[in-house]
């Protein structure tokens, strides 16, 4: 009994004593381990918001940058040439170039343009007018117009050099054509452009067709 009261009040004892030792050691662990887990976090946290930016720099570069439209010319024809008797030109003879132009998007938005315009010029002189109305490429599609420039045949005869260029048989033309629009991506880029393309040509009187063509483009974003 008396082995027992002596130790019954130990137990309590070493208990007692234990407690606080245990209490403190688990704040320590807890410390150590909730600066663990802490540190653990904001590793994490840190290494995903660098994931992140990454994406997004690799997006804004790649997929989201706005490139620039392409426009070309695949070819130009005139209509009406035939009905021409080049020795004795009637101003009133209807002569139409039409142009195969395509405008190509490679954004990954659509490209919303508007009127474009095309001139003609024949020795610095505008002989020539198109507008055409807009519309929308598609992302990653290539539009095709058929520009159609009705030809002001009465300017061309004011041009004091038509002469020599009827007898060498080939008219040194050029033309204009200037397409301004937009690029939207997903509302929060936007971009207006500007495609500019300026070719020169030749008309060769005999086969009635377009040659020597050569086309310089230039785009402002
Ligand atoms: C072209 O005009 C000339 C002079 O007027 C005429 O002699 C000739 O017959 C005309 N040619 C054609 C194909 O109409
Ligand atoms: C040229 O076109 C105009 C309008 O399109 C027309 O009135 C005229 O008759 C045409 N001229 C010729 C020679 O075809
Ligand atoms: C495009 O052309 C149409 C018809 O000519 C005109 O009503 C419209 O205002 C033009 N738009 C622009 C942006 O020039
Ligand atoms: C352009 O014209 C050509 C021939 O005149 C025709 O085959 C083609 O379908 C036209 N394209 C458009 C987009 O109008
Ligand atoms: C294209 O032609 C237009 C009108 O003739 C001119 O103002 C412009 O400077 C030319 N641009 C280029 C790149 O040749
Ligand atoms: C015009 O076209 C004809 C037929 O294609 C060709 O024989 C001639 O050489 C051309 N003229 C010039 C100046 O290129």
């Amino acid at each position: 009994m008396a082995s027992d009261e002596q130790e019954k009040p130990l137990a309590p004892t070493a208990y007692r004593i234990s407690v606080p030792e245990d209490r403190a050691m688990s704040m320590e662990l807890k410390r150590l381990y909730s600066n663990r887990y802490y540190v653990k976090w904001c590793g994490c946290i840190s290494a995903l918001f660098l994931i992140l930016v990454v994406v997004v720099l690799v997006l804004v570069f790649t997929v989201f940058r706005v490139k620039d439209p392409v426009i070309k010319m695949n070819s130009a024809k005139i209509e009406g040439l035939d009905r021409l008797n080049v020795s004795n030109i009637d101003p009133s003879t209807n002569l139409t170039v039409i142009a195969d132009v395509s405008v190509k998007n490679p954004n990954v938005a659509s490209f919303k343009y508007e009127n474009a315009t095309t001139r003609l010029f024949y020795d610095g002189v505008v002989v020539g007018e198109a507008r055409t109305p807009g519309g929308r490429a598609k992302a990653r599609r290539t539009v095709r117009l058929n520009l159609t420039i009705d030809v002001m045949l009465g300017k061309i005869l004011d041009v004091p050099r038509l002469g020599a260029d009827l007898r060498s048989g080939v008219l040194p033309v050029s033309s204009y054509t200037s397409i301004s629009g937009k690029v939207k991506i997903v509302n929060v880029i936007k971009r207006n452009v500007v495609v500019r393309l300026n070719c020169t040509m030749s008309v060769n009187i005999t086969s009635r067709g377009i040659q020597d063509q050569h086309c310089r483009r230039h785009v402002s974003l």
